[in-house]
């Protein structure tokens, strides 16, 4: 049974978090309230009747900090604010108090892994001599070589481009470099300082106390290094053989999150973690750690049913050895759209193939009917659900986006070879016939920060909402019956044989009366014995499940 109680503050034991659809609000494309071209919170105060209604249970919000976005956020300056663009810390308290009016819950992003260039620390930093307690709470180091002139190791950025940068001492002489796996503008903390430990639990207790239901923990796995710098081949991408990736003294300051998170009745610890080795992910979610992972095996997956059978097994297992729910996530702001990618002829997809993917001709017709079998597929699996802002438009990659409007540092430091994230964060349209489709007001001063495509005037809010065959109204439908419905969510789930010996498709139970049956084989099939049709993302012919299509049956009557 879902436990969803009243809204925070949450009553100790409250695991609301095990089955919870959570809704990533990605807020500079959210909706603009003031006319800029900008998401803000003002905009997502206005929103928040349609997230109640579209049945969600949190809101995960991406950076909200006061930040150059010299990453869209994700290079922070002051991790107790709120940047002007988006509103104020006032905005938020708002936001929080009326989210948890509306039943809906509050997770915010945390950056531990690094800062802005721009943070008063750096600046203290860059002003202190080497070998200051100011310096040491991030990786300065000597270069190596004549002068001192080569970066101190041959680790590269995860953004492109070396992983040190070169300052200028204050007395004007060339200095030490410093360590940044994303972009220059994003130095990392060195989480060997004390006083980085405590500034973080510190910025933890800060939004609990205002009222945030959870965390969601960025990079979460590169938060420690060897301190010994070793060298790396510079070809070998981030990995978990890479020095600075999921070390096992990352685990000691989970362990203290816990204990810190566990004061803060119902409160929830996500790590963001792109490792694809399942049985290291879990080990985030040993018991005493974070509550969930991110389940970027299963992002990662093709649409394609024996891979997606062993990602969801493995998943399954390993979660249960660790006592913790499953999470369950189709894209976010880091990954091509769902509809985009199963509309390729390689439906999988990985960060570090981005450019090679981008090549690929898209069937958006072929991609939108997969994603909505995606999607019932999804939200029936055991644990808790995300969906990302615009999937349940069905709103795809914009991979025509002007080069001179790219905003993604990955676009500039890869020279362009890698056409980085823009794509999927592209401001998304709620009513009316042509851009800003509703996303600023009428009579807005500026155009929305990324142009929106003219046919999204097919899926805006308005268009698809009471339009029975919208990706919005399946969504609506799904989220609904998954919330009601006590054998969704967390809970026991089987495979069943599936119609025809056919391997293709996915059969399995929910608590001996939901079953959902995913389609992936190119033939139509029979479904199993039922009671009723619950939903289906899209029609039945002659009573049989097309190709591409996912169906809830109803077997047996809750008791
Ligand atoms: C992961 C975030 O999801 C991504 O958007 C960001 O660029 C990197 N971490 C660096 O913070
Ligand atoms: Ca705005």
């Amino acid at each position: 049974m879902h436990e969803l109680g009243s809204p925070g503050p949450s009553a100790p034991g409250d695991s609301w978090w095990r089955s919870a659809a959570i809704y990533q609000l990605y807020v500079r494309s959210f909706a603009d309230g003031n006319g800029d071209g900008i998401g803000d919170l003002p905009g997502v105060r206005t929103r928040l009747p349609y997230l109640a209604e579209l049945g969600v249970d949190a809101i995960w919000f991406n950076p909200w900090y006061p930040s150059p976005m010299s990453d869209a956020g994700y290079d922070i300056c002051d991790y107790r604010d709120i940047d002007p663009a988006f509103g104020t810390l006032a905005d938020a308290d708002a936001l929080i108090t009326e989210a948890h009016a509306h039943g809906i819950r509050i997770i915010i992003d945390i950056v531990p892994n690094h800062g802005s260039d721009q943070h008063p620390w750096f600046a203290e930093a860059l002003a202190a001599a080497p070998g200051s307690a100011a310096r040491d709470r991030f990786w300065f180091r000597p270069g190596r070589g004549p002068g001192g002139d080569l970066p101190p190791n041959d680790w590269q950025s995860i953004f492109g481009g070396p992983a040190w940068t070169r300052i200028t001492e204050p007395d004007g002489s060339p200095g030490q470099w410093y360590l940044h796996l994303f972009a220059p503008e994003q130095p990392d903390f060195n989480w060997a300082s004390a006083a980085v430990r405590e500034e973080f639990e510190d910025v933890l207790r800060f939004w609990f106390d205002r009222g945030a239901d959870g965390i969601r923990i960025d990079s979460a796995a590169l938060l420690t290094k060897d301190s010994g710098l070793p060298d790396v081949a510079p070809d070998q991408p981030p990995g978990p053989a890479h020095p600075y990736t999921d070390r096992d003294d990352v685990h000691d300051i989970y362990r203290s999150w816990r204990v810190l998170s566990d004061q803060y009745p119902g409160r929830v610890l996500i790590g963001e973690i792109w490792i694809p080795d399942a049985a290291r992910l879990a080990r985030y979610v040993s018991p005493g750690e974070l509550h969930t992972v991110f389940n970027f095996p299963y992002l990662s997956c093709p649409w394609d049913a024996a891979r997606l059978r062993s990602v969801i097994d493995h998943t399954l297992a390993l979660h249960a050895l660790a006592g913790a729910p499953a999470t369950w996530v189709l894209s976010n702001h880091d990954v091509d759209r769902i509809v985009s990618r199963y509309g390729r002829a390689d439906t999988a997809f990985s960060l570090q193939q981005r450019p090679y993917f981008r090549g690929f001709p898209v069937d958006l017709e072929l991609g939108t009917r997969r994603a909505r079998a995606a999607a019932l597929l999804t939200m029936a699996l055991p644990g808790s659900v995300y969906v990302y802002q615009g999937e349940e438009l069905g709103l795809w990659e914009v991979e025509d986006i002007p080069d001179e409007l790219r905003q993604d540092p990955i676009w500039r430091r890869t020279g362009g070879a890698d056409p980085g994230r823009d794509g999927s964060r592209v401001p998304l349209p709620w009513s009316g016939l042509e851009p800003p489709f509703g996303f600023s007001p009428a009579g807005a001063a500026s155009d929305p920060w990324l142009p929106q495509p003219k046919e999204w005037r097919d899926l805006t809010v308005e268009a698809e909402s009471g339009s029975a065959d919208s990706m919005l109204e399946l969504y609506r439908a799904a989220l609904r019956f998954r919330r009601a419905e006590p054998a969704l969510g967390d809970g026991p789930m089987s495979w069943l044989p599936s119609a025809d010996g056919n391997s293709g498709v996915l059969t399995f139970d929910r608590a001996g009366s939901v079953c959902c049956v995913a389609n992936l084989s190119d033939v139509p099939v029979a479904l199993p014995a039922h009671a009723a049709v619950i939903l289906a993302s899209g029609p039945l012919t002659d009573g049989l499940l097309p190709p591409d299509t996912s169906v809830w049956l109803r077997t047996q009557p809750p008791d």
